[in-house]
């Protein structure tokens, strides 16, 4: 089997996070942050460690900021929803995944706040200049996808920041496809919130992502109950981390983000060089290809990459390759309404191979001859 659906979920994991996971099931099985017995200690102190791992390698500037959530869609949701200023203006991007705009198209649809999509007018990348026109007296928030999980296109962080900063915006950036292999620092770049998803870049099990937020961002709990702290209280509490992590938080894939980072952090440059080189070759021979049609940037080498073949459903060509040669990829919309509308392949779809640490060479050379064979018809 080939696997080249890595923008979903990452496979297979990294031997260290396998062991980190057996290590759970005799070291940190108990629920940590409520109770008293040195079990649930050993689990919350590697819990603690795991987050101050995330804010050292993000530059959070607590480790307090950095909240645990079930993935990045939940990270999203308490971004989003849990910073609305009524009567105020958001400003997002054709690039947005739905966990982004169902919950900024349901405050607007309840009347709370206004939306604009912004489009980007270079189709290397989304520049500030893209959002800049867009600014209003009552704009709160711009929310940016760092990479595109549908052709890979890349946002101008740095540059994006410091615009919300000098306009007192709060800047949201969703990092579901890029943490791991692109340099993400909240306090350089201005990111008020940053949501990062564990299973994809960082190696990490299903079950647990992050929303880190800034110093000068003001959060509210968007989800109430048990925190293990001020119990007597029927109110929420308001202190960072446990006010936003009610509920059994998912330990163990906690610790697998630990040790996924680990990993992620030891072999940084192989995985830049790896993804830059692979998503190159592929995107060059993909255009050489009669009948195929590439969406993703020839300067975009992010490891996500999108096309179709003349005007097969994109569903059909994903199923031959799975069929037929045993490569795993994805088509469809990819929950990225408006990044295919802006493509025009909104009835088509397109299809999507996203490589990780683990793609090979070789790998790539026989998905392009299967590629080759299914467009020669
Ligand atoms: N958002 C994930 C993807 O792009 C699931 O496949």
């Amino acid at each position: 089997m080939i696997y080249l659906d890595n923008s979903a979920t990452t496979f297979p994991k990294p031997k260290e996070v396998q062991k980190a996971l057996n290590d759970v099931f005799t070291k940190y099985g108990a629920n940590p942050g409520r109770s008293g017995h040195s079990f649930s200690l050993a689990s919350a102190l590697k819990v603690n460690e795991v987050r101050e791992d995330v804010a050292d390698f993000f530059n959070v500037s607590r480790p307090e900021k950095v909240i645990f959530t079930s993935g990045c869609t939940e990270a999203l949701n308490l971004a989003i929803l849990g910073s609305v200023q009524e009567g105020g203006h958001v400003i997002c991007t054709v690039n947005e995944h739905n966990s982004v705009l169902r919950p900024l198209f349901e405050l607007k649809a309840k009347g709370l706040i206004d939306v604009t999509v912004a489009e980007p007018e270079n189709s290397a990348r989304l520049t500030v200049s893209d959002i800049v026109k867009h600014i209003r007296p009552n704009t709160y928030m711009v929310c940016v996808n760092h990479v595109s999980n549908v052709d890979g296109m890349e946002a101008e962080l740095e540059a994006i920041g410091e615009l919300c900063a000098e306009h007192c915006i709060y800047f949201l950036v969703d990092a579901a496809q890029s943490a791991g292999h692109k340099v993400i620092d909240m306090q350089k770049q201005n990111i008020d919130f940053l949501a990062l998803a564990g299973h994809k870049g960082l190696y990490a099990l299903q079950g647990v992502g992050a929303l880190c937020y800034s110093a000068k961002a003001k959060l509210l709990p968007i989800k109430f109950g048990g925190t293990g702290t001020d119990s007597i209280n029927v109110r929420q509490p308001l202190e960072a981390p446990e006010a936003f992590e009610s509920g059994t938080i998912a330990t163990p894939a906690i610790i697998s983000l630990g040790a996924g980072l680990k990993f992620v952090k030891e072999h940084y440059s192989e995985i830049e060089e790896k993804l830059d080189d692979l998503t190159t070759y592929l995107n060059y021979e993909l255009r050489s290809i009669d009948g195929v049609k590439v969406y993703t940037h020839p300067d975009n080498s992010n490891g996500v990459l999108s096309f179709n073949i003349r005007d097969m459903p994109s569903t059909d060509v994903s199923s031959i390759l799975d069929e037929k040669y045993k490569i795993c990829s994805r088509s469809g919309l990819h929950c990225a309404p408006l990044k295919h509308k802006f493509n025009g392949t909104t009835y088509q779809g397109s299809v999507r191979l996203s490589l990780s640490y683990f793609s090979t060479f070789t790998e790539i050379s026989r998905t392009l001859k299967a590629i080759k064979e299914i467009a020669k018809g």
